[in-house]
């Protein structure tokens, strides 16, 4: 009977949570703060030197903010799997510490363990982050000029399958089940910052995805839940999807462009996001914000690509995925101007003039030069 302990003691977990969602207070102000403490997370694999890349330019752009004791950075190094094993958590208790005493957080992948390899059974440390600083809300842009494409996915972040991936219960060697978890402010919160960005930035449609005809409690309430926020925002058209032709329409050109704020609870958000980067050029070429209240992390969207590292090749990585993370935070903290000169270096190193080239191996441009490219841009502009 263990396993209605186990039961017994996510529900009162969750409710806890529930609760705790209902008092929390707003939205924290950077341009408030005397000093805004950006933590670079290098992470595993190819994640530390093209975050590197990254932090060099983010320094660059804000060389003046951290002589005047506005920005500090902090770098941050010891979110790698090898110490994540050892201590057999997702985060150590010290390096949350150190993420936890920063504001806004910059990061490279990290390697997600699996059940079985070498790892043991340890959480992934951007799950476990995302539970911890609360950030519910995973932004994904997916812009496509040419072919009329202009999607942003709010995916809601630290619920559905995600929020008890790893409390799930073996009942006997036949029988396993895990938990799905949907809240009422846990959607409130995600739909609203939807509709706000679709309001602020002139947007006419918002579309919810569910499967609220097959998972009625959870997905049902998710859905209820996104139309009632609707009401507060009468401008902007309502539709919803199912996400099984969700995924089929993305393809369809007479229909794809209609398409413009989506709203998704985390795991039809994880998969329509990568289905959605593809046609942008791949979830290399994506960054990802993950928001809340009071904290917030930008992140390469990609792996870690141990490959890469095992064949020397970590210096040809393509830093772009997490530079452009690095662009999106900036924005957030109220640095638009610099954000929006980094946007159009990288359109013009990468799309434009194109004057070097990533491969990933030899033949191509190593991160280092790649990102002395983007920074001769910025400072020519
Ligand atoms: C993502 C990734 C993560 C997720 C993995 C690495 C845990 O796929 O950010 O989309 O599933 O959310
Ligand atoms: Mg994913």
């Amino acid at each position: 009977m263990e396993y209605m302990e186990q039961f017994e003691k996510i529900i009162k977990e969750q409710t806890a949570r529930v609760e705790a969602m209902k008092n929390d207070g707003g939205f924290i102000d950077y341009q408030a703060l005397d000093t805004i403490k950006i933590g670079i997370i290098g992470g595993d694999g190819i994640g530390p030197a093209i975050t590197k890349h990254a932090y060099k330019v983010l320094a660059s752009l804000l060389e003046d903010e951290v002589k005047k004791g506005k920005v500090e950075f902090r770098i941050i190094d010891g979110l790698t799997i090898e110490n994540r094993s050892a201590v057999q958590k997702a985060i150590p208790d010290d390096v949350l510490e150190e993420i936890k005493d920063c504001h806004v957080l910059l990061k490279g992948p990290t390697t997600t363990p699996r059940a079985g390899d070498k790892w043991g059974n340890v959480e992934s440390a951007n799950v476990a982050m995302r539970k911890a600083l609360d950030l519910f809300a995973n932004v994904r842009p997916v812009s496509i000029p040419e072919k009329g494409i202009d999607w942003t996915f709010f995916r809601e972040n630290t619920e559905c399958l995600y929020a008890l991936g790893s409390q799930g219960v073996n009942i006997n060697d036949d029988l396993a089940i895990d938990f799905r978890v949907i809240t009422t402010p846990g959607t409130e919160r995600i739909a609203r910052l939807a509709f706000e960005y679709a309001r602020a930035n002139g947007k006419k449609r918002v579309t919810i995805v569910t499967k609220a005809n097959i998972v009625k409690k959870t997905d049902g309430k998710f859905l209820n839940i996104c139309k009632e926020v609707a009401k507060d925002y009468p401008e902007i058209e309502v539709d919803d999807w199912y996400i099984d032709i969700m995924t089929a329409k993305l393809v369809d050109e007479k229909r794809r462009n209609q398409f413009q704020v989506l709203i998704l609870p985390n795991l039809y958000g994880d998969i329509l996001t990568d289905e959605a980067a593809e046609f942008q050029g791949g979830v290399g070429t994506a960054g990802s914000s993950n928001i809340g209240k009071k904290y917030a992390m930008f992140e390469a969207v990609h792996g870690s690509a141990p490959r890469m590292v095992e064949e020397g090749r970590d210096k040809y990585a393509d830093p772009c995925s997490v530079i452009r993370a690095g662009a999106m935070l900036l924005s957030h903290i109220g640095y638009q101007e610099q954000a929006d000169k980094l946007y159009k270096a990288l359109e013009e190193c990468t799309v434009t003039e194109k004057k070097l080239v990533i491969t990933g191996r030899e033949d191509g441009a190593t991160g280092d030069e790649f990102a002395d490219y983007i920074l001769s841009k910025i400072t020519e502009a």
